[in-house]
């Protein structure tokens, strides 16, 4: 995607410095744009952690890259490759509910199960990292193609057939569900940016997304650096909007989907998911498969991360040209952060994934991802 008039993706290895990774550290998003290296083993785990890079499908290329770094880091300090397995478990600590980061390292993992040369192994880690940072975004860009069908459908139907590209879209969207979350393009923002390219007319509600703000930083400034007219609105907004007539479509990502389409994902969605249910207002997430978790059928059992309370007391922004913090309740009250929660698949319309959309459930799933059942 462009940032300015130059086109980034959010990660990417420094053909000159073998073992060194760049990301985009998005704490500092919009108000600057800074490019961190990425050298060892604990710059990735703090990176993850701390949220330099966030958003599902990148958290599991940045793990990914993460054991690449660590193939490097294990042949200079004279390890073996029970260094990379080691480091592959730190990784899996730093957050838990993005099933990606697992999914990531687990491929990378097993792509080096039958090698025991490190010159090899380095080689082998090397080239599937950067396979699967492209298959993300090709991932990306068939969610786009997919979901693209769900926004001109509706168009047609909310102009009766006529001059429909005239007729303006409002899709509501949670967190920062775009390129920044993904190598490129993003899940939910993907079907947007291609309406854009074909020529309907689209604006966005972009929900702040507290504690982190997510929207309010991220969504909203990918979305004006590339073209797409947007408007930041409360948490607390998008019920209203919905029973106003304001909004068409709500499009938000997922962290984690079960194999029967309970989705996961940042906290607040599920609020949406009521308001869209209750005003009859089409609810997709969109995914890519290495979101959904094969493994667990029912929402209650996806790890739901608790973050430092300190996220909710604290607000951060630009003031005076400087990026502070701002205390907002008594200094003695305590927060709780749950940082996901889950919508029930009975609140959503479907699923865009890379194969095309499904139903949220078991068998509509299923039917799309046969190789992924086990038998
Ligand atoms: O805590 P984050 O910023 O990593 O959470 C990301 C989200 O929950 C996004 O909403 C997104 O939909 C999932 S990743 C595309």
């Amino acid at each position: 995607m462009k940032v300015g008039k130059e086109y980034y993706r959010t990660i990417w290895k420094d053909e000159n410095k073998p073992g060194v990774i760049n990301i985009i550290d998005q704490r500092w998003l919009p108000h600057k744009f800074i490019i961190e290296t990425l050298k060892s083993v604990d710059d990735v785990t703090k990176a993850i952690q701390e949220m330099h890079v966030r958003g599902a499908p990148l958290i599991g290329i940045t793990a990914a890259y993460g054991l690449y770094i660590s193939s490097i880091e294990g042949k200079k300090k004279g390890f073996n490759k029970k260094y990379i397995f080691d480091s592959a478990e730190k990784i899996k600590l730093t957050r838990p509910t993005a099933k990606n980061l697992f999914w990531a390292l687990d491929e990378m993992l097993s792509s080096i199960s039958g090698l025991d040369n490190i010159d090899e192994i380095i080689h082998t880690i090397r080239i599937k990292a950067k396979d699967m940072a492209d298959k993300d975004v090709a991932d990306c860009k068939s969610i786009g193609e997919h979901g693209f069908k769900i926004i001109e459908k509706l168009v047609k139907n909310k102009s009766r057939g006529i001059e429909s590209y005239a007729t303006t879209m409002n899709i509501l969207t949670h967190c920062n569900a775009g390129w920044l979350a993904t190598v490129d393009y993003g899940t939910a923002l993907a079907p947007l940016y291609i309406a854009r390219e074909r020529g309907l007319k689209i604006h966005v509600w972009v929900d702040e997304t507290r504690p982190r703000n997510q929207g309010a930083k991220l969504t909203a400034w990918e979305l004006t650096e590339n073209g797409i007219p947007n408007t930041v609105i409360v948490d607390n907004a998008g019920g209203h909007l919905m029973q106003k007539g304001m909004v068409d479509l709500v499009i938000v990502g997922s962290d984690r989907t079960t194999a029967s389409g309970d989705v996961a994902n940042k906290i607040g969605t599920y609020l949406k998911a009521l308001s869209a249910y209750d005003n009859n207002i089409p609810f997709y997430a969109a995914l890519p498969s290495s979101s959904i978790d094969w493994e667990i059928e029912n929402g209650e059992d996806i790890p739901i991360e608790e973050r430092n309370p300190d996220e909710v007391r604290y607000v951060n922004g630009l003031y005076k040209n400087e990026i502070v913090n701002v205390l907002i309740p008594p200094e003695s009250s305590p927060a709780l952060n749950y940082a996901f929660d889950i919508t029930p698949a009975r609140l959503v319309t479907g699923l865009i994934t890379e194969r095309g959309i499904c139903k949220a459930n078991k068998d509509s799933i299923a039917e799309l991802f046969p190789d992924k059942i086990k038998k």
